[in-house]
């Protein structure tokens, strides 16, 4: 078979396995011939791609970003998109995509598969929002940088007892602020999923400076919001996707802590460095079973669908059920195990 792949979205550690487990099994098991396109859905609308064989993916497993390119381009938004897609998928002669990507690049998926082209999709994203399947490859590293990053912030918070306000991304969804929240000891942990009081939130950083030389690190995702009126947040440009680029709760919440405490308040906002470098061995590993997983949905019958991790098993579901809402942060997890160990 002819397999077209592409990679969109944010990019994420843990993409070039995909395209390696991808390409390599495809060539070795089923003889395929893969081609790569660039720049996610941009790449196939204007018919842009590289042959991607065993020799190009030797070693790229380790290497963090997408050897493909991404972009956030939304097909259905492209003047006569579908139409291009379609033209590129016959001069190329492709039998089936792999989409990797998260809920927009695989939203896009969906929509093709009812058009009759066949995707399968792998899920794809640091923020871990995507439903029908436990996690997305990339979470795992991008919660372990913003962890390494709060470790650190503790040290230099503690010696200089000032309060530090750690941003984290975490659009709609806060996991890796609860993740990295929770192994980094964080004074509060504010989610997109749960309007925060800022008066609450000071009360939780004076507790936690009554105990001398403490670490005073609070973690926001970038997406959270004060409870309505308590003080204003800035939103910025919209992309193809309808989504406004978020970044800057910290500045303001710390603006908010120090006025109303009175104690020095600082922000650091990880932002790109939690997407860049290696992936972990778990996403390495995840990401490689995924490929795999994908390169035989292909041959087996499994286009319009995604593959997903459910009790450590690599399952196929619908593409659909992936898309049709995000994978939130349920209110319990956030009250039972976050809430009890703030202050
Ligand atoms: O979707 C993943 C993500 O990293 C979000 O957490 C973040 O809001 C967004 O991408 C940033 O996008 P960009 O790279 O376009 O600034």
């Amino acid at each position: 078979m002819r397999i077209g792949m592409l990679t969109g979205g944010g990019d994420c550690p843990g993409l070039n396995a995909v395209i390696s487990a991808v390409v390599r099994k495809g060539v070795s098991s089923y003889g395929d011939e893969v081609v790569g396109f660039l720049d996610g859905w941009l790449g196939v609308i204007e018919d842009r791609s590289v042959t991607l064989d065993e020799e190009k993916c030797r070693d790229i497993l380790f290497e963090g970003g997408t050897i493909l390119g991404t972009s956030r381009t939304n097909v259905f938004k492209v003047e006569g998109g579908l139409d291009k897609v379609r033209a590129t998928l016959d001069a190329e002669r492709i039998d089936a995509l792999v989409a990797i990507g998260g809920d927009d690049t695989l939203g896009v998926a969906n929509k093709l598969t009812s058009e009759g082209v066949a995707v399968v999709g792998v899920p794809k994203t640091i923020d871990n929002d995507l439903s029908a399947t436990e996690v997305t490859f990339g979470f795992h590293t991008a919660v372990q940088i913003a962890t390494d990053a709060i470790d650190r912030l503790r040290t230099t918070s503690a010696s200089h007892n000032r309060v530090i306000v750690c941003e984290v991304m975490g659009r709609h969804a806060g996991w890796i602020s609860l993740y990295s929240g929770i192994a980094g000891g964080a004074v509060a942990v504010l989610i997109p999923e749960q309007a925060f009081d800022i008066d609450e939130v000071c009360e939780l950083v004076r507790a936690r400076r009554a105990r001398p030389r403490s670490a005073q690190v609070v973690v926001v995702a970038e997406g959270a919001t004060p409870k309505e009126g308590s003080f204003s947040t800035v939103s910025g440009e919209v992309d193809q996707f309808g989504h406004v680029r978020l970044g800057g709760i910290a500045n303001l919440l710390a603006s908010e802590i120090e006025a109303r405490t009175g104690f020095e308040t600082r922000a650091a906002i990880l932002g790109h460095v939690q997407r860049g470098g290696s992936p972990t061995a778990f996403d390495r590993v995840l990401a490689t079973r995924f490929g795999i997983a994908a390169i035989d949905a292909v041959h087996d019958g499994g286009a319009g669908t995604m593959v997903a991790l459910q009790a450590n098993e690599i399952v196929r579901v619908p593409l659909e059920a992936a898309v049709s809402a995000p994978k939130l942060v349920p209110k319990e997890l956030y009250d039972q195990v976050a809430k009890p160990l703030f202050g």
